[in-house]
């Protein structure tokens, strides 16, 4: 595309650039890359561009045709074309109101009545009116799913923790591994736990070996037979047959389509737990702040368009300055898993290699998104950041107030917290100069040890508090911007292929752990390694 090689021109000319000389030609720039999106106060001064950047980035944005795409997406075309399927995970947080068609349905409805059973259901079991089978409340919510139907409950229970009912437990069983099933339960009283099974296909070896496991240690605890299934097991899943055939009533199902995809789910039934931990109302105010967003991605002109802007800045260093990988560095405790969720909806998203012909792209596709929360990576791999030789684009998450519950000498951190956070931008974009450093009388062969290059791009997002409307603004901005990568990309986002050849292998190998079965064409490396297992397992 002519605004591809464009970009390439222009690129070779900022290769010189430094924000520090961005920064003194013009003193409206921090005001000027700022953008307002709800509560999410975006700074994206700090990154190597300029107007003529930005508007070369747009240009390629509307070639690509991503706001044509963008409008086929919530209108319920099927843009997931390898699975033909429309994409609506939008129509999940969609006001009552709103008519959203997909299959000549409007699914808005369905929606909504499956938000009013999950809210009556949570309900009961927050206020100890939903009893196990021995007539004793709930007390603790184990949820047994994997990927997205795992990561996003997980992330979001942590992220509102402050919002949570306090008197019970919620906890989060996602691996194969006994140790994970082991330790969520080792503790706990079967007749006051339910379990949730989170799952979209109700096929998931993991997620259906692990909720056998826990009917199995259930039963044996209680010293009862399936009839105490009804009230300690719900499902959360779009194939009734399949909850059915495990044994769980479709009663006790709440179910989802599949225009939702796993890793856009979790504001659909998936979100179950979460509910059951903030309540209802908690739950409809963070889809409000999802609608909030995806308002705005519809409806803002491309310069103020705040996903449109993420996920072309990313387009910007991974295809134009060679980053591989992506930071994502909340400055906050409750967001300590919010990055491993990203993983999954960017890189099963955007980890592609053909186009949506079925061509190999000749691009680079979706980066390495890492990090954890700053303060901690800061003190571990926060160096490379700043003096390795790689560039590493990261975006800083931050929050004016601390969430309610702190005591006041905890509040009081809050501030140093906030104070990283700025400081760690601005060593990031600025560095220190050699003749900075000199003049600090440091010893001349220390000065390149040293120095700080900076030119080191981040994105600032700050917001007033992190409420569950807060949540559900900052998760649909990530979910857009990745949608416009694949978009300008010329992937399909929503499919996940990449996964299906390790499931199959691992069913194959299986019985060669086991039964020490034969197993065509298996190749040497992996058969070496799987006698050793035996071996080691005095097999
Ligand atoms: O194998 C990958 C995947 O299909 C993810 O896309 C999905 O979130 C996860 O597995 C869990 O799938 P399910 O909800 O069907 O158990």
């Amino acid at each position: 595309m002519p605004e591809w090689t464009a970009l390439g021109k222009h690129r070779e000319q900022l290769a010189e650039v430094h924000l520090r000389e961005l920064f003194e030609r013009d003193p409206e720039r921090a005001e000027r890359y700022t953008l307002q999106v709800g509560d999410l106060h975006l700074d994206y001064s700090k990154h190597l561009v300029t107007d003529e950047t930005l508007g070369l980035l747009r240009e390629l944005a509307a070639a690509a045709g991503v706001a044509e795409l963008r409008d086929a997406m919530f209108r319920g075309a099927k843009i997931n074309i390898t699975e033909q399927r429309s994409v609506l995970h939008t129509a999940l947080r969609a006001p009552g109101s709103a008519v959203v068609m997909s299959d000549g349905e409007n699914v808005v409805p369905g929606v909504q009545h499956v938000l009013t059973r999950m809210g009556t259901f949570s309900d009961r079991v927050r206020s100890g009116d939903w009893k196990g089978h021995t007539g004793k409340r709930i007390k603790t919510v184990v949820n047994i799913g994997i990927g997205g139907s795992d990561l996003g409950p997980a992330m979001a229970y942590e992220a509102l923790r402050a919002y949570t009912h306090r008197d019970m437990q919620f906890r989060f069983v996602s691996n194969v591994d006994g140790a994970d099933l082991h330790e969520a339960v080792r503790d706990l009283d079967p007749a006051e736990t339910l379990f949730i099974i989170a799952s979209k296909t109700f096929t998931t070896i993991e997620t259906i070996t692990n909720a056998t496991s826990a009917r199995d240690w259930l039963l044996t605890g209680l010293r009862a037979g399936g009839e105490a299934v009804a009230k300690h097991f719900v499902a959360l899943s779009t194939n009734a047959e399949k909850v059915t055939e495990f044994g769980i009533d479709t009663d006790n199902m709440f179910e989802f389509w599949d225009w939702v995809g796993g890793r856009y789910s979790f504001d659909s039934a998936i979100g179950l737990s979460l509910m059951i931990a903030i309540g209802p109302e908690r739950f409809r105010e963070m889809l409000a702040g999802f609608h909030l967003v995806d308002e705005h991605f519809r409806t803002a002109p491309p310069e103020e368009n705040a996903p449109l802007l993420l996920g072309l800045l990313g387009i910007w260093y991974g295809n134009f300055w060679d980053a591989q990988s992506h930071a994502v560095l909340p400055y906050s405790h409750y967001l300590s898993k919010f990055t491993a969720y990203l993983q999954q909806l960017d890189m099963e998203s955007n980890g592609k290699s053909v186009d949506r012909e079925g061509k190999r792209v000749g691009w680079q596709t979706g980066p390495v998104v890492w990090g954890t929360p700053g303060t901690n990576g800061q003190h571990a791999y926060y160096q490379l950041l700043h003096q390795g030789t790689k560039m590493i684009p990261a975006d800083l998450l931050g929050f004016a107030e601390p969430v309610a519950d702190l005591q006041p000498g905890l509040v009081a951190q809050h501030d140093l917290l906030m104070a990283n956070l700025f400081a760690q931008g601005q060593a990031l974009a600025f560095g220190k100069t050699p003749d900075e450093v000199r003049a600090e009388g440091v010893a001349e062969e220390l000065v390149p040890h040293k120095t700080f290059p900076g030119n080191r791009p981040t994105t600032t997002i700050l917001a007033g508090e992190l409420s569950p409307s807060v949540l559900g603004q900052l998760i649909a901005l990530y979910e857009h911007k990745v949608f416009v990568q694949g978009a300008v990309w010329n992937i399909d986002s929503f499919d996940q292929w990449g996964v299906e050849l390790g499931k199959v292998l691992a069913k194959r190998v299986e019985p060669a752990l086991t039964e020490g079965a034969d197993v065509p064409g298996l190749d040497a490396s992996t058969a070496g390694l799987v006698a050793k297992y035996r071996e080691l397992r005095g097999r």
